[in-house]
Protein backbone atom coordinates (compact mmCIF):
# COMPACT_ATOMS: atom_id res chain seq x y z
CA UNK A 1 0.00 0.00 0.00
CA UNK A 2 1.68 3.50 -0.77
CA UNK A 3 2.46 5.50 1.99
CA UNK A 4 -0.51 8.11 2.64
CA UNK A 5 -0.20 11.44 3.12
CA UNK A 6 -1.09 12.98 6.39
CA UNK A 7 -1.60 16.03 8.03
CA UNK A 8 1.30 16.61 10.60
CA UNK A 9 0.67 17.04 14.35
CA UNK A 10 -2.16 17.96 16.30
CA UNK A 11 -2.06 21.40 15.60
CA UNK A 12 -2.13 21.15 12.03
CA UNK A 13 -5.12 18.66 12.25
CA UNK A 14 -7.23 20.56 14.50
CA UNK A 15 -6.41 23.85 12.18
CA UNK A 16 -7.20 21.84 8.99
CA UNK A 17 -10.90 20.33 10.84
CA UNK A 18 -11.74 23.71 11.82
CA UNK A 19 -11.14 25.15 8.53
CA UNK A 20 -13.65 22.77 6.89
CA UNK A 21 -15.91 23.63 9.77
CA UNK A 22 -15.69 27.10 10.17
CA UNK A 23 -17.23 28.66 6.51
CA UNK A 24 -20.05 30.46 5.07
CA UNK A 25 -22.10 28.10 7.34
CA UNK A 26 -20.79 30.45 10.05
CA UNK A 27 -20.74 33.82 9.00
CA UNK A 28 -23.02 33.73 6.14
CA UNK A 29 -25.95 30.95 6.98
CA UNK A 30 -25.68 31.07 11.09
CA UNK A 31 -26.89 34.89 11.85
CA UNK A 32 -29.66 35.11 9.03
CA UNK A 33 -30.91 31.28 10.90
CA UNK A 34 -30.63 32.84 14.10
CA UNK A 35 -32.32 36.18 12.81
CA UNK A 36 -35.45 33.99 11.01
CA UNK A 37 -35.19 31.77 15.02
CA UNK A 38 -35.80 35.05 16.94
CA UNK A 39 -32.15 34.69 18.78
CA UNK A 40 -30.74 33.66 22.09
CA UNK A 41 -32.75 30.65 22.54
CA UNK A 42 -32.19 29.47 19.44
CA UNK A 43 -28.54 30.10 19.83
CA UNK A 44 -28.88 27.90 23.26
CA UNK A 45 -30.04 25.11 21.41
CA UNK A 46 -27.48 25.06 18.90
CA UNK A 47 -24.99 25.11 21.40
CA UNK A 48 -26.50 21.98 23.32
CA UNK A 49 -27.07 19.85 20.23
CA UNK A 50 -23.61 20.73 19.24
CA UNK A 51 -21.88 19.54 22.29
CA UNK A 52 -24.46 16.29 22.76
CA UNK A 53 -25.03 15.27 19.51
CA UNK A 54 -23.15 16.70 16.86
CA UNK A 55 -19.83 16.02 18.44
CA UNK A 56 -20.52 12.53 18.68
CA UNK A 57 -21.74 12.08 15.06
CA UNK A 58 -18.40 13.95 14.59
CA UNK A 59 -16.45 11.42 16.06
CA UNK A 60 -18.25 8.65 14.75
CA UNK A 61 -16.90 9.79 11.54
CA UNK A 62 -13.54 10.56 12.55
CA UNK A 63 -13.65 6.90 13.83
CA UNK A 64 -14.62 5.73 9.78
CA UNK A 65 -11.96 8.00 7.92
CA UNK A 66 -8.99 7.11 10.88
CA UNK A 67 -9.57 3.59 11.52
CA UNK A 68 -9.48 2.74 7.32
CA UNK A 69 -7.19 5.09 6.51
CA UNK A 70 -9.32 5.62 2.93
CA UNK A 71 -11.78 7.94 0.87
CA UNK A 72 -15.17 7.64 1.69
CA UNK A 73 -15.86 4.75 -0.78
CA UNK A 74 -13.09 3.01 0.47
CA UNK A 75 -12.96 3.53 4.35
CA UNK A 76 -16.95 1.63 3.82
CA UNK A 77 -15.73 -1.11 1.49
CA UNK A 78 -12.58 -1.93 3.70
CA UNK A 79 -14.66 -1.84 6.96
CA UNK A 80 -17.37 -3.70 6.02
CA UNK A 81 -16.29 -6.04 3.48
CA UNK A 82 -18.58 -7.92 0.89
CA UNK A 83 -21.62 -5.69 2.12
CA UNK A 84 -23.75 -2.42 0.53
CA UNK A 85 -22.03 0.01 2.90
CA UNK A 86 -19.20 1.19 0.19
CA UNK A 87 -22.69 2.42 -1.36
CA UNK A 88 -23.26 4.77 1.37
CA UNK A 89 -19.54 5.42 1.00
CA UNK A 90 -20.42 6.39 -2.46
CA UNK A 91 -22.85 8.71 -1.46
CA UNK A 92 -20.47 10.66 1.16
CA UNK A 93 -18.28 11.42 -2.35
CA UNK A 94 -21.39 12.74 -4.33
CA UNK A 95 -23.00 15.43 -1.41
CA UNK A 96 -19.64 17.51 -1.02
CA UNK A 97 -19.50 17.49 -4.82
CA UNK A 98 -23.06 19.01 -5.47
CA UNK A 99 -22.39 21.12 -2.36
CA UNK A 100 -19.31 22.67 -3.24
CA UNK A 101 -20.51 23.60 -7.30
CA UNK A 102 -23.42 26.17 -5.52
CA UNK A 103 -21.11 26.91 -2.07
CA UNK A 104 -18.68 28.39 -4.63
CA UNK A 105 -21.03 29.88 -6.19
CA UNK A 106 -21.60 31.84 -2.58
CA UNK A 107 -17.68 32.03 -1.90
CA UNK A 108 -17.60 34.08 -5.39
CA UNK A 109 -19.66 36.68 -4.05
CA UNK A 110 -18.08 37.31 -1.28
CA UNK A 111 -14.45 37.51 -3.49
CA UNK A 112 -16.62 39.89 -5.49
CA UNK A 113 -18.15 42.08 -2.56
CA UNK A 114 -14.26 42.23 -1.37
CA UNK A 115 -13.47 43.88 -4.53
CA UNK A 116 -16.03 46.16 -4.27
CA UNK A 117 -15.16 46.98 -0.81
CA UNK A 118 -11.67 47.44 -1.47
CA UNK A 119 -12.55 49.85 -4.49
CA UNK A 120 -14.78 51.63 -2.03
CA UNK A 121 -18.20 50.72 -3.81
CA UNK A 122 -19.69 50.75 -0.81
CA UNK A 123 -18.87 53.68 0.90
CA UNK A 124 -19.94 56.45 -0.83
CA UNK A 125 -23.96 54.69 -0.47
CA UNK A 126 -25.12 54.72 -4.26
CA UNK A 127 -25.51 51.32 -5.09
CA UNK A 128 -24.87 49.81 -1.94
CA UNK A 129 -27.23 47.42 -0.58
CA UNK A 130 -30.36 46.68 -2.75
CA UNK A 131 -27.65 46.15 -4.89
CA UNK A 132 -27.46 42.56 -3.96
CA UNK A 133 -30.00 41.70 -6.00
CA UNK A 134 -29.15 42.90 -9.46
CA UNK A 135 -25.68 41.95 -8.95
CA UNK A 136 -26.87 37.86 -7.96
CA UNK A 137 -29.07 38.20 -11.17
CA UNK A 138 -26.58 39.36 -13.77
CA UNK A 139 -24.43 37.16 -15.69
CA UNK A 140 -21.04 37.66 -15.81
CA UNK A 141 -19.95 39.63 -12.77
CA UNK A 142 -21.03 36.22 -10.48
CA UNK A 143 -19.93 33.95 -13.18
CA UNK A 144 -16.35 35.22 -13.24
CA UNK A 145 -16.34 35.39 -9.46
CA UNK A 146 -17.04 32.08 -9.44
CA UNK A 147 -14.69 30.74 -11.34
CA UNK A 148 -11.41 32.79 -9.97
CA UNK A 149 -12.98 31.47 -6.40
CA UNK A 150 -13.02 27.71 -7.51
CA UNK A 151 -9.24 28.17 -9.44
CA UNK A 152 -7.91 29.64 -6.29
CA UNK A 153 -9.36 26.05 -4.17
CA UNK A 154 -8.42 23.67 -6.86
CA UNK A 155 -4.90 25.46 -6.52
CA UNK A 156 -4.24 24.81 -2.86
CA UNK A 157 -5.82 21.27 -3.99
CA UNK A 158 -2.68 20.80 -6.17
CA UNK A 159 -0.54 21.56 -3.31
CA UNK A 160 -1.59 18.17 -1.20
CA UNK A 161 -2.37 17.38 1.93
CA UNK A 162 0.49 18.40 4.18
CA UNK A 163 2.02 21.15 1.76
CA UNK A 164 -1.65 22.09 0.24
CA UNK A 165 -4.40 22.43 2.48
CA UNK A 166 -2.24 22.11 6.30
CA UNK A 167 -0.50 24.71 5.08
CA UNK A 168 -3.08 27.15 4.40
CA UNK A 169 -5.41 26.39 7.44
CA UNK A 170 -2.35 26.88 9.66
CA UNK A 171 -1.52 30.04 8.56
CA UNK A 172 -5.58 31.04 7.57
CA UNK A 173 -7.33 29.89 10.77
CA UNK A 174 -5.38 32.50 13.22
CA UNK A 175 -5.58 35.38 10.42
CA UNK A 176 -9.65 34.27 10.57
CA UNK A 177 -10.06 34.88 14.35
CA UNK A 178 -8.07 37.75 14.57
CA UNK A 179 -9.87 39.62 12.18
CA UNK A 180 -13.41 38.62 13.31
CA UNK A 181 -12.22 39.71 16.40
CA UNK A 182 -11.17 43.04 14.83
CA UNK A 183 -14.91 43.25 13.06
CA UNK A 184 -16.50 42.39 16.72
CA UNK A 185 -15.11 45.39 18.37
CA UNK A 186 -16.00 47.63 15.34
CA UNK A 187 -19.27 46.77 15.32
CA UNK A 188 -20.01 46.48 18.82
CA UNK A 189 -18.78 50.15 18.53
CA UNK A 190 -21.47 51.53 16.84
CA UNK A 191 -24.44 53.53 18.10
CA UNK A 192 -27.25 50.79 19.56
CA UNK A 193 -24.84 47.86 19.06
CA UNK A 194 -26.04 46.96 23.03
CA UNK A 195 -29.50 45.58 21.73
CA UNK A 196 -27.58 43.32 18.83
CA UNK A 197 -25.36 41.74 21.02
CA UNK A 198 -28.48 40.89 23.89
CA UNK A 199 -30.28 39.37 20.94
CA UNK A 200 -28.41 36.75 20.54
CA UNK A 201 -27.28 36.57 24.34
CA UNK A 202 -30.28 37.18 26.38
CA UNK A 203 -32.25 33.77 25.68
CA UNK A 204 -36.55 34.22 25.69
CA UNK A 205 -37.43 30.77 25.87
CA UNK A 206 -41.22 30.91 24.86
CA UNK A 207 -39.65 31.41 21.59
CA UNK A 208 -38.73 28.24 21.08
CA UNK A 209 -40.98 25.94 18.85
CA UNK A 210 -39.94 22.37 17.40
CA UNK A 211 -38.73 24.17 14.47
CA UNK A 212 -36.44 25.98 16.04
CA UNK A 213 -35.06 22.73 17.80
CA UNK A 214 -35.00 21.29 14.57
CA UNK A 215 -33.24 24.40 12.39
CA UNK A 216 -30.77 24.39 15.50
CA UNK A 217 -30.22 20.91 15.15
CA UNK A 218 -29.47 21.27 11.07
CA UNK A 219 -27.16 24.10 11.34
CA UNK A 220 -25.08 22.51 13.99
CA UNK A 221 -24.49 19.76 11.61
CA UNK A 222 -23.81 21.85 8.72
CA UNK A 223 -21.39 24.07 10.29
CA UNK A 224 -19.66 21.00 12.04
CA UNK A 225 -19.20 19.87 8.13
CA UNK A 226 -20.95 15.99 9.25
CA UNK A 227 -23.15 13.77 6.79
CA UNK A 228 -20.84 14.28 3.85
CA UNK A 229 -17.74 12.44 4.15
CA UNK A 230 -15.53 15.57 4.89
CA UNK A 231 -14.77 14.62 9.02
CA UNK A 232 -13.99 10.83 7.26
CA UNK A 233 -11.91 11.80 4.61
CA UNK A 234 -9.69 14.44 6.49
CA UNK A 235 -9.70 12.05 9.55
CA UNK A 236 -8.09 9.37 7.02
CA UNK A 237 -4.94 11.87 7.37
CA UNK A 238 -4.99 12.09 11.28
CA UNK A 239 -1.85 9.77 12.36
CA UNK A 240 -2.61 6.46 14.31
CA UNK A 241 -1.04 8.54 17.44
CA UNK A 242 -2.93 11.61 17.68
CA UNK A 243 -6.00 11.23 20.20
CA UNK A 244 -9.46 11.74 18.24
CA UNK A 245 -11.27 12.95 21.31
CA UNK A 246 -8.92 16.46 21.18
CA UNK A 247 -9.30 16.44 17.59
CA UNK A 248 -13.05 16.94 17.62
CA UNK A 249 -13.22 18.91 20.78
CA UNK A 250 -10.80 21.28 19.51
CA UNK A 251 -12.29 21.39 16.17
CA UNK A 252 -16.18 21.73 18.09
CA UNK A 253 -14.95 24.35 20.39
CA UNK A 254 -12.92 26.49 17.53
CA UNK A 255 -16.75 26.33 15.47
CA UNK A 256 -18.55 27.20 18.22
CA UNK A 257 -16.56 29.93 19.17
CA UNK A 258 -16.57 31.09 15.62
CA UNK A 259 -20.10 31.44 15.02
CA UNK A 260 -20.55 33.79 18.20
CA UNK A 261 -18.12 36.07 17.11
CA UNK A 262 -19.35 36.12 13.74
CA UNK A 263 -22.92 36.66 14.93
CA UNK A 264 -21.41 39.10 17.48
CA UNK A 265 -20.05 41.03 14.75
CA UNK A 266 -23.32 41.18 12.74
CA UNK A 267 -25.98 41.14 14.78
CA UNK A 268 -24.67 44.33 16.40
CA UNK A 269 -24.42 46.32 12.92
CA UNK A 270 -27.96 44.86 11.95
CA UNK A 271 -29.70 46.38 14.84
CA UNK A 272 -27.43 50.08 15.05
CA UNK A 273 -28.90 49.93 11.41
CA UNK A 274 -32.29 49.36 12.63
CA UNK A 275 -32.66 46.27 10.12
CA UNK A 276 -35.06 43.35 10.55
CA UNK A 277 -32.47 40.36 11.67
CA UNK A 278 -35.02 37.95 9.93
CA UNK A 279 -34.37 39.20 6.07
CA UNK A 280 -33.06 35.85 5.16
CA UNK A 281 -29.75 34.41 3.28
CA UNK A 282 -29.19 38.11 1.70
CA UNK A 283 -28.36 39.18 5.19
CA UNK A 284 -24.71 39.83 5.10
CA UNK A 285 -24.04 40.29 1.52
CA UNK A 286 -27.48 42.68 0.86
CA UNK A 287 -27.58 44.74 4.73
CA UNK A 288 -23.72 44.93 5.68
CA UNK A 289 -22.91 46.92 2.49
CA UNK A 290 -25.45 49.28 3.46
CA UNK A 291 -25.09 49.11 7.13
CA UNK A 292 -20.93 49.87 6.56
CA UNK A 293 -21.91 52.40 3.61
CA UNK A 294 -24.41 54.38 6.15
CA UNK A 295 -22.20 54.66 8.98
CA UNK A 296 -19.02 55.83 6.82
CA UNK A 297 -20.80 59.32 6.29
CA UNK A 298 -18.99 59.84 9.84
CA UNK A 299 -16.04 58.16 9.60
CA UNK A 300 -15.39 56.86 5.67
CA UNK A 301 -11.77 55.56 6.17
CA UNK A 302 -12.92 53.21 8.89
CA UNK A 303 -15.79 52.16 7.32
CA UNK A 304 -13.69 51.17 3.83
CA UNK A 305 -11.34 49.15 6.23
CA UNK A 306 -13.89 47.43 8.39
CA UNK A 307 -15.80 46.04 5.08
CA UNK A 308 -12.83 45.05 3.45
CA UNK A 309 -11.58 42.75 6.55
CA UNK A 310 -15.15 41.90 6.87
CA UNK A 311 -15.84 40.17 3.54
CA UNK A 312 -12.07 39.24 3.84
CA UNK A 313 -13.20 37.05 6.39
CA UNK A 314 -15.96 35.82 4.75
CA UNK A 315 -13.49 35.37 1.71
CA UNK A 316 -11.07 32.97 3.33
CA UNK A 317 -13.61 31.26 5.77
CA UNK A 318 -15.00 30.04 2.48
CA UNK A 319 -12.10 29.11 0.55
CA UNK A 320 -11.17 26.47 3.22
CA UNK A 321 -14.03 25.17 4.07
CA UNK A 322 -14.95 24.46 -0.01
CA UNK A 323 -11.20 23.21 -0.22
CA UNK A 324 -12.26 19.98 2.22
CA UNK A 325 -15.54 19.70 0.02
CA UNK A 326 -13.40 19.21 -2.77
CA UNK A 327 -10.72 16.83 -0.92
CA UNK A 328 -13.06 14.41 -0.73
CA UNK A 329 -13.88 13.90 -4.75
CA UNK A 330 -10.41 13.81 -5.07
CA UNK A 331 -9.52 11.76 -2.15
CA UNK A 332 -11.93 9.32 -4.19
CA UNK A 333 -10.87 9.59 -7.91
CA UNK A 334 -6.98 9.13 -6.56
CA UNK A 335 -7.14 6.23 -4.62
CA UNK A 336 -10.02 4.28 -6.27
CA UNK A 337 -8.93 5.20 -9.93
CA UNK A 338 -4.89 5.55 -9.16
CA UNK A 339 -5.29 9.33 -10.97
CA UNK A 340 -2.90 11.64 -10.34
CA UNK A 341 -4.01 14.29 -7.89
CA UNK A 342 -3.83 17.01 -11.05
CA UNK A 343 -5.83 15.56 -13.37
CA UNK A 344 -8.14 14.88 -10.31
CA UNK A 345 -8.48 18.01 -9.56
CA UNK A 346 -9.01 19.30 -12.57
CA UNK A 347 -12.23 17.19 -13.18
CA UNK A 348 -13.60 18.31 -10.05
CA UNK A 349 -13.46 21.64 -11.41
CA UNK A 350 -14.88 20.83 -14.31
CA UNK A 351 -17.83 18.91 -11.93
CA UNK A 352 -18.16 21.94 -9.37
CA UNK A 353 -17.88 24.67 -12.14
CA UNK A 354 -21.00 23.32 -14.67
CA UNK A 355 -23.23 22.84 -11.79
CA UNK A 356 -22.37 25.76 -9.97
CA UNK A 357 -22.59 28.14 -13.19
CA UNK A 358 -25.99 26.67 -13.85
CA UNK A 359 -26.82 27.46 -9.76
CA UNK A 360 -25.43 31.08 -10.63
CA UNK A 361 -27.62 31.45 -13.84
CA UNK A 362 -30.48 30.83 -11.90
CA UNK A 363 -30.89 34.25 -10.33
CA UNK A 364 -31.26 35.70 -13.66
CA UNK A 365 -31.75 34.10 -17.15
CA UNK A 366 -32.35 30.60 -15.70
CA UNK A 367 -34.82 31.76 -13.03
CA UNK A 368 -37.70 30.12 -15.18
CA UNK A 369 -36.26 27.08 -14.76
CA UNK A 370 -37.84 25.77 -11.57
CA UNK A 371 -39.14 22.52 -9.63
CA UNK A 372 -41.40 22.67 -6.68
CA UNK A 373 -41.31 26.39 -7.00
CA UNK A 374 -37.60 26.41 -6.62
CA UNK A 375 -34.72 27.44 -8.89
CA UNK A 376 -31.24 25.57 -9.76
CA UNK A 377 -29.79 27.21 -6.62
CA UNK A 378 -32.25 26.79 -4.33
CA UNK A 379 -33.68 23.15 -4.85
CA UNK A 380 -29.99 21.65 -4.67
CA UNK A 381 -29.02 23.56 -1.55
CA UNK A 382 -32.64 22.08 -0.07
CA UNK A 383 -32.17 18.73 -1.48
CA UNK A 384 -28.15 18.32 -0.13
CA UNK A 385 -28.80 19.99 3.10
CA UNK A 386 -32.05 18.75 4.51
CA UNK A 387 -31.73 15.32 2.69
CA UNK A 388 -28.00 13.82 1.72
CA UNK A 389 -26.56 15.55 4.36
CA UNK A 390 -28.94 14.32 6.81
CA UNK A 391 -29.01 11.01 5.32
CA UNK A 392 -25.40 10.76 5.22
CA UNK A 393 -25.00 11.59 9.67
CA UNK A 394 -27.86 9.00 9.72
CA UNK A 395 -26.09 6.14 7.97
CA UNK A 396 -22.49 6.98 9.48
CA UNK A 397 -24.15 6.67 12.77
CA UNK A 398 -25.72 3.24 12.17
CA UNK A 399 -22.32 2.31 10.84
CA UNK A 400 -20.32 2.85 13.58
CA UNK A 401 -23.22 2.16 16.47
CA UNK A 402 -24.26 -1.07 15.17
CA UNK A 403 -22.35 -2.66 12.41
CA UNK A 404 -18.76 -1.68 13.60
CA UNK A 405 -17.59 -3.63 16.86
CA UNK A 406 -17.48 -1.67 20.48
CA UNK A 407 -14.31 -2.90 20.77
CA UNK A 408 -13.20 -1.81 17.66
CA UNK A 409 -14.40 1.86 18.17
CA UNK A 410 -13.34 2.20 21.84
CA UNK A 411 -9.64 0.65 20.21
CA UNK A 412 -9.73 4.06 17.95
CA UNK A 413 -10.61 6.38 20.60
CA UNK A 414 -7.50 4.89 23.07
CA UNK A 415 -5.07 4.82 20.00
CA UNK A 416 -5.16 0.88 20.28
CA UNK A 417 -5.27 1.05 23.94
CA UNK A 418 -2.30 3.42 24.38
CA UNK A 419 -4.32 6.44 25.43
CA UNK A 420 -6.60 6.19 28.76
CA UNK A 421 -9.74 7.05 28.42
CA UNK A 422 -12.34 7.81 31.48
CA UNK A 423 -15.35 4.91 30.64
CA UNK A 424 -18.13 6.59 31.51
CA UNK A 425 -17.17 9.63 28.75
CA UNK A 426 -16.48 6.61 26.11
CA UNK A 427 -20.20 5.37 27.61
CA UNK A 428 -21.66 8.55 26.51
CA UNK A 429 -20.08 8.75 23.54
CA UNK A 430 -21.43 5.52 22.36
CA UNK A 431 -24.63 5.48 24.43
CA UNK A 432 -25.32 8.83 21.48
CA UNK A 433 -24.06 7.03 18.69
CA UNK A 434 -25.74 3.94 19.19
CA UNK A 435 -29.41 5.41 20.13
CA UNK A 436 -29.59 9.28 20.58
CA UNK A 437 -28.13 10.32 17.65
CA UNK A 438 -30.01 7.91 15.08
CA UNK A 439 -33.31 8.35 16.53
CA UNK A 440 -32.51 12.45 16.88
CA UNK A 441 -31.47 12.55 13.07
CA UNK A 442 -34.32 10.30 12.28
CA UNK A 443 -36.60 13.13 13.27
CA UNK A 444 -34.73 15.86 11.97
CA UNK A 445 -34.71 13.86 8.64
CA UNK A 446 -38.52 12.99 8.68
CA UNK A 447 -39.26 16.64 9.44
CA UNK A 448 -37.40 17.94 6.37
CA UNK A 449 -38.55 15.47 4.50
CA UNK A 450 -41.94 16.01 5.04
N1 LIG B 1 -18.95 23.47 7.61
C1 LIG B 1 -18.66 24.36 6.54
C2 LIG B 1 -19.53 25.59 6.66
O1 LIG B 1 -20.16 25.74 7.72
O2 LIG B 1 -19.58 26.41 5.80
C3 LIG B 1 -18.66 23.64 5.25
C4 LIG B 1 -19.97 23.12 4.77
C5 LIG B 1 -20.72 22.20 5.41
C6 LIG B 1 -20.48 23.58 3.65
C7 LIG B 1 -21.96 21.76 4.93
C8 LIG B 1 -21.66 23.18 3.13
C9 LIG B 1 -22.42 22.25 3.78
F1 LIG B 1 -23.57 21.85 3.30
Amino acid sequence: MDKRENFGGMAAVIMALAGSAIGLGNIWRFPYVVGQNGGAAFVFVYIIATIFLSLPIFFAESVIGRRSGANCRGALARLAPGTKWHLFGLLCVITPMLIVSYYSVVGGWSLDYLFKAATLSFTGGAGAGGGFGSFVSSVWEPLLAHTVFLLVCIGIIFGGVRKGIGKVSKIGMPILFLLIVVIVVYSLSLRGAGKGAAYLLQPDFSKLTAKTVLDAIGQSFYSLSLGMGIIITYSSYVKKSENLLVTGFGTATADLLFAMLAGMAIMPAVFAAGIAPGSGPGLIFDTLPFIFSSMGQQMPALTAIASVLFFLTVLFAAVTSAVSLLEVGVAYLTEEFKMSRIKAGILAFIFAWTLGALCSLSFGPLSGVQLFGLGIFDLLDRFCSNVLLIAGGLLCVVFVGWKMKRSDVYDEFTNSGTKRLNARLFGFIYFVIRYLAPVAVLLVFLSSVL
